[in-house]
């Protein structure tokens, strides 16, 4: 049987268009986005097998877009009923061990899981993958999604800082920039083309709004709990008046807060599920527009300009600079 799938395995990569990327090998283009061949397999047994749930929240990003606060801010905002902010798991685990990604760590090795075995309602997931590629199930039932996105300039410096990190574990040398960026700009990254990924979920998040929520890091950034309010309504649990009065926003956007996850003991020094990588490394800076301290002006303004050019008329634009 295992013979019979590797064999699957094989062929199917052997039928996609194939490119050697910089920053990570070859990656093969599966449903027109570029990925590293493990995630293929994974989002090729996930598509086939998960069973989205109407109750369910799957939060999607691209690689790098705020993903660990994303997910700590739904299970927070989800799960504020079993446990206050005081008494969070938060407290004592990794955002990416609470909401477990779908493709990189669920159906990892092309493993089925026993979903059953979950604790309870509301289940919640995250996934890299592009909305034109998730399950028929995540698209057709009740489940909700959402999408945080970033600037692709502090997006790419924060993925190329990540990835230097794990070059660096297995004694590798910095990634060259300039090539990192040249392959980033011509939509050849891990999930990418970046910007058909975000206008896949933006142009959702406009045709089907109950379905798709669509936020952006900087807005959270500018101002958290008007963006924590727009999530709990969009999850069907709004902050009542007694929560706000309280407090309740404060205090979730406090335990969420880049400084305060940053320094939790498990978030220093745990393993991440990620292979390569531990914990502390998806916690950097945490600030809009610091890509201005690593990019030349000319690097920034060809992507900003390409920016300008794929999201003209999509009413969708990202701040690329702190307010
Ligand atoms: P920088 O590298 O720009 O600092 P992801 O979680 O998708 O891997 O994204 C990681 C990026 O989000 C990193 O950006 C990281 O510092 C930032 N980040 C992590 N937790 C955050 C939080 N609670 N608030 C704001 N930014 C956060």
């Amino acid at each position: 049987m295992e013979e019979v799938e590797k064999e699957k395995e094989d062929e199917l990569l052997s039928s996609l268009p194939k490119i050697k990327a910089w920053q990570m090998g070859y990656m093969y283009k599966y449903q027109g986005f570029w990925y590293p061949p493990h995630v293929i397999h994974a989002l090729a047994t996930c598509q086939e097998h998960f069973e989205a749930q109407n109750t369910d929240t799957i939060v999607a990003t691209f690689p790098k877009a705020g993903t660990t606060w994303m997910k700590a801010l739904s299970f927070a905002v989800l799960t504020r009923a079993q446990h206050s902010p005081s008494q969070s798991p938060l407290l004592s685990i990794n955002p990416h061990d609470l909401v477990p990604y779908l493709e990189l760590k669920l159906y990892k090795n092309k493993q089925i899981p026993d979903l059953s075995a979950l604790s309870s309602s509301p289940r919640i997931f995250a996934v890299h993958v592009p909305y034109q590629s998730l399950p028929e199930s995540v698209k057709n039932s009740a489940c909700k999604i959402v999408y945080l996105g970033r600037n692709p300039l502090d997006t790419f410096v924060s993925f190329w800082h990540f990835l230097n990190k794990s070059a660096g574990k297995g004694g590798g040398e910095t990634l060259p920039l300039e090539e990192c960026f040249d392959d980033f700009c011509q939509g050849v990254v891990a999930c990418g083309p970046f910007f058909d990924h975000v206008l896949g979920y933006w142009k959702q998040s406009l045709e089907r709004p109950d379905k798709v929520l669509f936020l952006t890091y900087e807005d959270l950034k500018e101002d958290p709990s008007m963006q924590l309010k727009r999530l709990a309504e969009f999850l069907g649990c709004p902050f009542s008046v007694e929560e706000e009065r309280v407090g309740v926003i404060q205090e979730i956007t406090k335990l969420c807060s880049f400084n305060v996850l940053k320094d939790m003991e498990h978030n220093k020094t745990g393993k991440s599920p990620i292979a390569n990588f531990d914990n502390t490394d998806f916690f950097r800076r945490g600030v809009v527009g610091d890509w201005i301290n690593f990019l030349t002006p000319e690097m920034g303004e060809r992507l900003s300009n390409i920016m300008e050019q794929k999201l003209a008329g999509s009413g969708l634009g990202f701040k690329i600079r702190p307010q």
